[in-house]
């Protein structure tokens, strides 16, 4: 018995119960270390960008709508063909069993069992493949930080690829890390596996000092899109774009898609809130690619802003890990039904019936 609890790879879960988004780091900081918390909920420098991230949000102002004849609003939607519950990803999150020892299971299957696209880091700490296993058809993606051995970067492609990953997130804001204060007092490196380098190459299997991207290409280009798509077949998405430029120049080298983030303002600190640049970046990209947005979304009207500001897709990031850390699968799997519950209420409001009225939806923006 005892034999079966330590072998399960879902490890202990426990069905949360979510008052709000915002109050589960909290709870979380409770039951994880204070290496391991102070990793997941900083941000770079001064930690104004990851601020701003959410308070941004109280920028952008929806009108209710009545007499719209809306009953049992119906957030379901597609993404690149893939059908989904909700608009919602998990946003890609290094070495989840920092978290919760299932780390990237716990997340697929939380995701799945919610309905929702997952995304699996480059830098996980359980293998591709495994973690396509436990999605078991379930919409995924894999994000991709460029490495800079072309073999191990092929090693990524072909696993991604085999375990039937929807697209490539390439997140190309990561040439290195932002400088984070809390990693430097806590002398906190991510530590555990890096199941992906430990299954391309045994002998490595962790990172030391030199953090977390040492491994990742500096010098990146335009050019790379379609070196990636030429070997994988796959859609390519770019994270990380805040410039509308940046978003018109990554379409026209090939891009499938455009994800809009600042990487929860871990990268540069004193750039905007991510909800700020969304609005010129989708009259730029004008529907020739869909579009994800991340970035400080913690409500479900922040959901519904995102996407009548062109979003198709919104990715949740720390809350998803803190959801993993209280709770495992099932703590994962209340944050998004929490979410969905707010979403549900605010399309009533808001007198949408379904996702393509949210995203038609006129709003004020005090920014653009
Ligand atoms: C990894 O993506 C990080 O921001 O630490």
């Amino acid at each position: 018995m005892i034999d079966a609890v330590k072998t399960d790879p879902f490890g202990e879960v426990n069905a949360i119960d979510v008052l709000d988004l915002a109050s589960l780091e909290g709870r979380a900081e409770k039951v994880l270390g204070r290496g391991e918390f102070g990793y997941i909920s900083e941000g770079s420098d001064d930690g104004y960008t990851m601020r701003r991230n959410t308070t941004a949000f109280q920028d952008v102002e929806m009108l209710p709508r009545v007499l719209q004849g809306v009953e049992k609003p119906d957030q379901s939607t597609t993404f690149m063909g893939a059908k989904l519950a909700s608009p919602l990803l998990t946003a890609p999150i290094a070495g989840n069993t920092l978290a919760h020892s299932s780390g990237e299971l716990g997340l697929a299957k939380g995701a799945k069992e919610a309905g929702i696209m997952m995304s699996q880091s480059t830098f996980a700490s359980k293998p591709i493949a495994e973690t396509a296993a436990v999605s078991d058809g379930a919409p995924y993606m894999f994000q991709l930080y460029m490495p800079k051995d072309w073999s191990y970067c092929e090693y990524l492609l072909d696993e991604a690829k085999n375990a039937g990953a929807l697209a490539i997130i390439l997140t190309a804001d990561s040439t290195l890390g932002g400088y984070r204060e809390k990693d430097v007092m806590n002398h906190y490196h991510l530590k555990g596996r890096l199941a992906n380098l430990e299954g391309y190459n045994s002998g490595q299997t962790g990172v030391g000092a030199g953090g977390l991207f040492k491994e990742s290409m500096q010098k990146l280009d335009l050019a790379l899109i379609d070196k990636l798509a030429s070997y994988s077949g796959l859609p390519i998405i770019i994270k990380g774009i805040q410039h509308p430029d940046d978003a018109v120049a990554a379409i026209n080298a090939g891009a499938a898609g455009i994800y809009v983030s600042n990487h929860g303002g871990r990268q540069l600190d004193g750039a905007p809130g991510a909800i700020e640049q969304l609005p010129a970046i989708a009259a730029a990209v004008d529907h020739r690619v869909p579009i994800i947005f991340d970035g400080g979304v913690q409500r479900g009207t922040h959901v519904l802003k995102a996407l009548a500001l062109g979003a198709d897709l919104v990715g949740v990031g720390r809350p998803f890990s803190y959801g993993l850390a209280l709770g495992g699968w099932q703590g994962v799997k209340a944050v998004a039904d929490h979410l969905k519950m707010e979403i549900n209420i605010a399309m009533q409001l808001t007198g949408c019936q379904t996702i393509e009225d949210v995203k038609r939806m006129k709003i004020k923006t005090r920014f653009a």
